[in-house]
């Protein structure tokens, strides 16, 4: 009998973890600046480095800057500028080959006491390019190179050659974050690598002979795709960089909004599907899916790594637009800050059940939200006809009607089964609440979340006055919302406290009960969100 209730408890806490939950959140980040050569403009590169804090009293600290700010608060973003960039790589005397693996130590290190969300950006007259930085503890140990683009935008054709090194070819950027050595291969058809000590940062050139190459290490390291000069006009150029993400353990989706897609093509990276198709809806890929066209590469975001809230507080004067892609029945519950935006000019991707709208913004110090469901958004710029872009970092994929999760909620139906008073005690050792649904809403969030096989019920929080029948949540919220069972609650002197179905066709209906009959507590503690 107990052994069955355990089992059942363990299945239980697996399908309440199994949701949903990509973020760009942490507490350690290492951030590079690519080599930026901006032709002919002698300005000085601005590279900066934006910090969100999530929630107050975090404090940063960013080594090489001498930074330590020790109060920021939630919501609260800063930026810090420094010229420190990544210089040449040293390509040896008459060099014959491409395999140079250059090692610099140009990274700043990032931490924080608490979550917060890192953006580098890198500014050199109009030649400008961002990214969303990983968190050292999410990075990956394989990451698949996409195919290098063609640099055919360039007007005097032919003259981006391998040899010129000013130029040069594309190169990877390979960041060690962590505190031992990282031994890290490129694997094709020819083999080779080296040994990146913590917290430098290797630049790999390579060859744009269209073979399938990937990234292998012994620890997590970070990977972007950059070229310091990767178009030309009007005597100057233009940096292209892009991060990669990691290679994926099976093949997922990913959705291309439309007119992104236009005159674009798609970079695909995987062994299996490696060339470069025409722009389409939706493409599978195990690896990096980047979309290029002219001067802009932006790294796609796969189905499973959709947000449920983004930072737009960014690139203030650099973002002119966000592009959204969303489930099409779930285009209504979009929020900026406190407000629904209720955009309206979506168009579909043929082929998918997702629609996509992009929004001019002039004001985009905000949080952008959804209450019920997951999305893509993409940050897009333009400096003089040049666009760049990434996708906006993602804080939270748990949608909440309530706002924008930083810390997620608790749910736990525990394993003592006893009455409802003493199921109070047992919920607050844990420092929970054995939950008031006093709004259906919730109620409703919760249900979708939890399916648990073979429990059958767990004691809610509310009661009844045995003298006039009313019912009270112990949250003391008005008692409005019900889901009451069909017939139910029986008269006032049949039970006096309420349990909540867990059968999975009851739709978390209600029931009076007992109090004194033994039954798992449902104890929550609700999510923090962002204050807006
Ligand atoms: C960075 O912060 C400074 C104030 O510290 C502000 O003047 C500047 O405009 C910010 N940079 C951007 C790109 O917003
Ligand atoms: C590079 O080549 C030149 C001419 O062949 C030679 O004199 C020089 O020693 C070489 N340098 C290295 C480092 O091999
Ligand atoms: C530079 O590259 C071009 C084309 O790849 C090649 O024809 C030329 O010989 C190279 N020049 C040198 C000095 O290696
Ligand atoms: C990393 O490579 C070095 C030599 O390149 C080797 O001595 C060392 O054992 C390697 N470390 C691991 C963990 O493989
Ligand atoms: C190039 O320079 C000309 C003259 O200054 C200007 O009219 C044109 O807009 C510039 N083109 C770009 C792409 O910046
Ligand atoms: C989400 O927002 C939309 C639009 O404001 C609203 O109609 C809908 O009821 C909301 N959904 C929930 C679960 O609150
Ligand atoms: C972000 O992801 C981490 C796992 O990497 C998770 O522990 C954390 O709860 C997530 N944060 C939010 C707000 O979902």
């Amino acid at each position: 009998m107990i052994r069955t209730a355990s089992v059942v408890l363990l299945l239980l806490a697996a399908q309440i973890a199994d949701s949903q939950n990509f973020n760009n959140t942490g507490k350690e980040f290492v951030v590079v600046f690519p080599e930026n050569i901006a032709y002919y403009h002698p300005t000085d590169p601005i590279n900066e480095i934006w910090v969100t804090a999530l929630h107050h009293n975090t404090r940063i600290t960013i080594e090489k800057l001498n930074i330590d700010y020790d109060h920021m608060s939630a919501g609260e973003t800063t930026n810090y500028t420094t010229d420190l960039e990544l210089k040449k790589p040293d390509i040896p005397e008459n060099s014959t080959s491409l395999n140079v693996f250059s090692i610099s130590d140009e990274a700043i290190k990032v931490t924080s006491t608490k979550d917060v969300v890192v953006q580098a950006i890198s500014l050199r007259k109009n030649s400008v390019q961002y990214a969303p930085v990983i968190p050292s503890h999410k990075l990956g140990t394989k990451y698949f190179i996409p195919p290098v683009p063609g640099l055919e935008e360039s007007p005097d054709d032919g003259a981006v050659v391998v040899n010129v090194t000013e130029r040069g070819p594309f190169r990877l950027i390979i960041v060690n974050p962590g505190e031992d050595q990282a031994n890290v291969t490129i694997k094709g058809e020819e083999e080779f690598g080296g040994a990146i000590e913590p917290g430098k940062v290797a630049q790999i050139l390579l060859n744009n002979n269209g073979q399938y190459q990937y990234v292998e290490a012994d620890r997590p390291v970070a990977v972007f795709l950059s070229h310091p000069c990767a178009f030309q006009d009007n005597c100057t150029c233009g940096l292209l960089h892009a991060m990669v993400p990691a290679a994926k353990d099976d093949k997922e989706e990913f959705l291309i909004p439309p007119i992104l897609a236009e005159q674009a093509s798609i970079l695909l990276s995987d062994e299996k599907s490696r060339t470069s198709t025409d722009s389409t809806a939706a493409v599978d890929s195990e690896g990096t899916v980047i979309l290029h066209k002219p001067s802009f590469l932006l790294t796609l975001m796969s189905k499973k790594d959709f947000g449920s809230c983004f930072v737009l507080t960014s690139l203030r004067y650099l973002i002119k637009s966000f592009h959204i892609v969303v489930h099409k029945d779930d285009k209504n519950g979009i929020y900026i800050g406190r407000n629904p935006a209720g955009y309206t000019d979506w168009e579909e991707l043929k082929g998918t059940d997702y629609v996509s709208t992009h929004v001019s913004v002039t004001f985009p110090k905000a949080f952008l939200w959804h209450n019920s469901s997951v999305m893509a958004v993409y940050l897009v710029g333009e400096k003089n006809g040049r666009m760049y872009g990434n996708p906006a970092p993602v804080v939270s994929s748990i949608p909440d009607y309530r706002g924008c999760v930083v810390t997620p909620e608790v749910i736990e139906i525990l394993d003592e089964e006893k009455g409802w008073k003493e199921s109070i005690k047992s919920c607050e050792t844990k420092h929970l609440d054995l939950i008031s649904l006093s709004d259906n809403r919730l109620q409703k969030q919760l249900c979708s979340k939890i399916s648990a096989k073979g429990v059958k019920e767990a004691w809610i929080g509310t009661r009844r006055s045995s003298l006039t029948g009313d019912w009270y949540w112990l949250n003391y919220n008005k008692f409005n919302d019900t889901n009451w069972a069909p017939g139910k609650p029986g008269k006032k002197d049949q039970g006096q406290c309420a349990v909540m179905s867990l059968k999975p066709d009851d739709d978390c209906s209600w029931k009076d009960k007992n109090c004194c009959d033994a039954i798992r507590p449902f104890c929550y503690k609700p999510p923090e969100f962002l204050p807006m």
